[in-house]
């Protein structure tokens, strides 16, 4: 896996971020296991409820169009320091994700990131085999 290709794809995917309440904006690049790359932006909204996450629209196009298996996610920020994923999109990487091995990098900037496994950012989670 390129990290620094991902870290980049994070932050183009800031492009279109949807933010007139907040103005910060988040980029997230999302690869699947087959090499294939879902940009998502944050989507706000009046009612500030409805809000979307960056992380979450990367995952919801992606499964929306048959993708379930995934290796890495990257996410960028308008912060000058790591920004980590909220806890409502830990959850959903959960639900698909391999704790052990899934790749969560915070992206400063392509030359700059820290990386961590699913399990790190997100242990002792509620997850599928809970239900089993
Ligand atoms: N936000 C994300 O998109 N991802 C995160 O990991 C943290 C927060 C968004 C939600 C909202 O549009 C804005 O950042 C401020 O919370």
């Amino acid at each position: 896996m390129d990290i620094k290709k991902l870290a980049q794809e994070s932050i183009a995917a800031k492009e279109f971020a949807y933010t007139p309440y907040s103005h910060f904006r988040v980029g997230a690049a999302l690869l699947t296991k087959d090499g294939g790359i879902y940009r998502g932006c944050n989507i706000e909204n009046a009612a500030y409820t409805p809000t979307n996450c960056a992380e979450r629209t990367a995952f919801f196009k992606a499964v929306s169009e048959g993708k379930k298996e995934f290796t890495a996610i990257a996410i960028n920020g308008d912060a000058n320091d790591y920004l980590y994923p909220c806890g409502v999109c830990r959850q959903v990487m959960a639900e698909f994700c391999d704790p052990e091995t899934f790749q969560i990098i915070l992206a400063v900037s392509k030359d700059k990131y820290d990386v961590f496994t699913l399990r790190e950012l997100f242990p002792l989670g509620f997850g599928p085999a809970d239900l089993a």
